[in-house]
């Protein structure tokens, strides 16, 4: 099969290549992991599957895939229908796991010892029908990340409600173009028409009282007052504090403008910490990170629960290997590299209390209660009907961002719709 990957065959070559303690020849595989990723997570790869290759003698080769969340899961719900076997092991979004546990092996009785070490609640979320369908190698919650310096300079407040942010925004981006930064804009975030949006805008209508889209009981709650004040409010952001164009801004996209100085403020995942950071940074040692504002006092902040797992398919012709990478890369070693390399947020208990994690990336240990008190997206009510539902969500999301139509109205046919996915259950 083909895989449309410039310059990279996609081969599953078994060969003999390394003599096992007692002289019993072993062998060697070459695994196929495929995984999105931004950030310096391509970079990473080879260091942190290092150790791994040389204690098994086995050779890993990631094939990256586009960052968007939504265009990994349309390309491996093809591949897994079809039932690739040149793929072992696929890098999972935490929302996934019900639509796409039928084609992965189960990993309760390997993982029985690990497991136990992680949250319980995201062991809970990769588990379907009792089934271990993915092991977590981190959690995800997002921040706002804010210039300290120029809060400081313009004597502006941390924000803590969405109007205060609006506020605070606008008079840090007319100081900073009255100086002469003519790109300078207030606050950058996710508005792409993508699985990102679903995430910003669950965090709007939560933290305005408006609920969670759909509820765990499967109840239809998005067509409401607070949800369409929640996007009016956005609606006003888009050419004032935020470019036109973050309505085909990604993560990635947002922390382009971040970094190189040109925003105050930022909606963004743990990932951009690390990075913003580093040497090359222009605001590295500039920035603060706090929870995301709040509709109005006495409401709470919202923070989308994300994160991502290793699965292994049941296609695989290395299953034991596959599971042996799978069973390492949830494991303690790998999860502190790839949270001191990539500040990921682990998930695994013991790691927060950890002296490298905490001195390397201060947002980790900070973050353990924002993303235990994180918000699931409605993956687990709407079971197979998820990547649906969140896509009609999105839709209406960026119509109403764009002009296109009022917020009430959009709101109101999203419901008409989902009614109808739904059926008589979903
Ligand atoms: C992050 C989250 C993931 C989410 C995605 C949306 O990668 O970890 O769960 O779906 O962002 O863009």
């Amino acid at each position: 099969m083909s895989f449309g990957f410039k310059g990279r065959a996609l081969r599953s070559a078994a060969v003999l290549a390394i003599v096992g303690a007692l002289g019993t020849p072993a062998m060697a595989d070459e695994i196929f992991y495929v995984s999105g990723a931004v950030g310096n997570a391509v970079e990473n790869f080879a260091n942190l599957v290092k150790p791994w290759e040389e204690a098994t003698g086995h050779k890993v080769t990631m094939v990256p895939m586009p960052a968007s969340t939504t265009d990994q899961f349309g390309q491996y719900r093809l591949w897994l229908a079809a039932g690739a076997a040149d793929i072992d092991l696929y890098q999972t979004d935490v929302i996934w796991a019900p639509q796409l546990a039928d084609h992965f092996l189960d990993l309760t009785e390997v993982a029985k010892d690990l497991a136990p070490t992680h949250f319980p609640s995201i062991i809970q979320s990769q588990t379907v029908n009792g089934k271990l369908v993915a092991l977590p190698i981190f959690t995800d919650a997002p921040a706002l990340y804010y210039r300290k310096d120029l809060l400081e300079k313009y004597g502006v407040a941390v924000p803590k409600t969405w109007a205060e942010l609006t506020v605070a925004a606008q008079a840090v981006q007319d100081g900073e173009r009255a100086a002469g930064k003519g790109d300078f804009w207030g606050f950058v975030w996710q508005g792409n028409a993508y699985e990102g949006l679903t995430c910003n805008a669950l965090e709007w209508i939560k933290s305005f009282g408006g609920g969670q889209i759909v509820e765990a009981d499967g109840s239809i709650s998005v067509n409401n007052p607070k949800a369409a004040a929640a996007l009016d409010t956005v609606k006003g952001w888009v050419g004032t504090i935020s470019p036109e164009g973050v309505l085909a801004y990604q993560e990635e996209e947002a922390r382009g403008v971040w970094q190189t100085g040109n925003a105050a403020f930022m909606r963004n995942w743990p990932y951009a910490y690390g990075l913003g950071n580093g040497a090359d940074s222009a605001v590295k040692d500039l920035f603060g990170v706090t929870t995301l504002p709040v509709g109005a006092e006495g409401d709470t902040s919202a923070a989308t629960l994300g994160g991502w797992n290793v699965a292994v398919s049941k296609y695989s012709k290395h299953p034991d290997a596959a599971i042996s990478l799978a069973m390492y890369l949830a494991g303690p070693e790998a999860q502190k590299q790839r949270a001191i390399a990539e500040s990921n947020l682990p998930t695994i208990v013991a790691l927060y209390d950890d002296a490298d994690i905490a001195a390397a990336q201060p947002i980790i240990p900070q973050w353990k209660d924002v993303f235990l008190n994180a918000v699931p997206r409605p993956s687990a009510p709407t079971l197979g009907k998820y990547n649906e539902v969140s896509s009609k969500f999105w839709s209406a999301v960026h119509a109403t961002l764009s002009g296109d139509g009022t917020a009430a109205d959009n709101l109101a046919g999203l419901e008409a719709d989902l009614t109808e996915l739904k059926g008589d259950a979903w």
